[in-house]
């Protein structure tokens, strides 16, 4: 029975060094074929460019994922996107100034998390376009998009690259997990779960959503992974019930069509609970002052970055439901999803393993 996970006995913390990292942590194979062989900051600004590799390394310097071609809905290019930067970097297209409304950068044990807002059918997402969940799984394996690859430097002070993220936009909001770790609990796997592409930011990724406007980063503690309800304790070990988005679709075996249940039809409202942030930094803005709009720099990075303030948002118990239009549905749902999915189903993701879930999720009714 899955639905009880039994975790096993404490294996001390990890250390962040490469030598150290648990399996499946850190990323083993090579660049996608578009992306330069590193992440590098100052690179020549290339408004055509195909780099697929995003970094987050402050809250000024973080690339999304968007299409490559204006106008754009994010389920029809999940394959294809191109790598969006506040700064100029990865061979990487600029973000032009003014783009980004709001962010909130959290550095946790387990992961890295931006959180923001801001008008991005300036980076070709079409407008009213609810978007799409991205993560290094996808219909090739190979990622979305194929050769899609990250970084982050906020772990371990140089720019790493780590295999499990997922990332989830709108033509108005995204949310980022880069999962820098793992121990005996969770897997970065389980962290970066990519299998809840209706579920929305802030039942996925739970934090402050209620920053359109500020620009802060803050540390914070490390929510359950993705869909994961405490249920009870045994022997000081919390065992946990998960839930799965509900979806039915047929694979092929041997050439003969197979079709399959996965999940369960009562969607939770909310994630369990909204970590703790603290030691929350605030700057005024993130402009970096090159003019992207006419194709060229303007030379220096005028970025004004004043820190100000330092504060910590507590910790809610099971949070209300998402206000964000990227949010999932928040009431109950039965039935395929299949009429009125505001996120793009990842198909190739459920493809064959969904009929491997079926066996170990089927009729597993989910809490609340
Ligand atoms: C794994 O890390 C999480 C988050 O820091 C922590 O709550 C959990 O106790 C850890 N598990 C083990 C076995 O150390
Ligand atoms: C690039 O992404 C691919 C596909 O997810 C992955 O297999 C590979 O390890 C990544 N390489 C680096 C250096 O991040
Ligand atoms: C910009 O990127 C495109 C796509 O990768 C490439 O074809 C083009 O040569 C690049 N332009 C410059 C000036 O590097
Ligand atoms: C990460 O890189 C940025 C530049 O991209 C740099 O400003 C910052 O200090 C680095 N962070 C750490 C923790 O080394
Ligand atoms: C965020 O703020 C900008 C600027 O005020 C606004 O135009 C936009 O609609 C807001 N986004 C959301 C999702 O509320």
């Amino acid at each position: 029975m899955l639905p009880l996970i039994l975790l096993a006995a404490a294996a001390g913390a990890q250390a962040q060094s490469s030598a150290t990292y648990p399996a499946g942590v850190l990323a083993s194979g090579t660049m996608g074929t578009m992306n330069p062989p590193s992440a590098t900051l100052g690179t020549s600004i290339n408004q055509t460019s195909g780099s697929r590799l995003v970094s987050i390394n402050a809250i000024d310097d973080f690339c999304l994922f968007g299409p490559p071609d204006p106008n754009t809905v994010i389920g029809d290019s999940e394959a294809y996107e191109v790598a969006w930067c506040t700064k100029a970097r990865n061979n990487a297209r600029v973000i032009p100034d003014g783009v980004i409304t709001g962010v909130s950068l959290l550095k946790t044990d387990m992961y890295v998390q931006l959180m923001g807002y801001g008008d991005l059918t300036q980076i070709n997402i079409a407008a009213g376009d609810y978007g799409g969940e991205l993560d290094p799984h996808g219909a090739t394996g190979d990622g979305n998009p194929v050769g899609g690859n990250v970084t982050t430097n906020m772990t371990t002070g140089t720019d790493t690259s780590y295999q499990e993220w997922m990332m989830y936009v709108s033509y108005e909001q995204f949310c980022f997990r880069i999962c820098t770790n793992a121990n005996s609990t969770y897997s970065s796997e389980y962290m970066c779960w990519h299998e809840l592409d209706e579920m929305g930011c802030q039942f996925v990724m739970p934090g402050n959503y209620d920053i359109n406007g500020t620009f802060e980063s803050c540390d914070a503690d490390v929510a359950y992974p993705p869909g994961w309800y405490p249920t009870s304790t045994s022997d000081g070990t919390t065992l946990f019930s998960t839930f799965a988005q509900f979806y039915e679709g047929v694979y092929t075996s041997d050439g003969t069509p197979v079709s399959y249940t996965v999940g369960t039809t009562v969607t939770p409202e909310s994630a369990y609970f909204t970590p703790s942030s603290s030691n929350c930094q605030t700057v005024s803005t993130i402009a970096n002052g090159i003019d992207v709009v006419a194709g060229s720099s303007t030379g220096s990075d005028a970025g004004a970055i004043d820190a100000t303030g330092s504060s910590g948002s507590s910790g809610t118990g099971s949070s209300g439901s998402g206000t964000t239009a990227a949010s999932g549905e928040s009431s109950t749902s039965s039935g395929s999803n299949s009429g009125s999915a505001r996120f793009a189903l990842d198909s190739g993701v459920v493809g064959a393993a969904g009929a491997i879930l079926v066996a170990a999720l089927g009729g597993v009714a989910v809490l609340l």
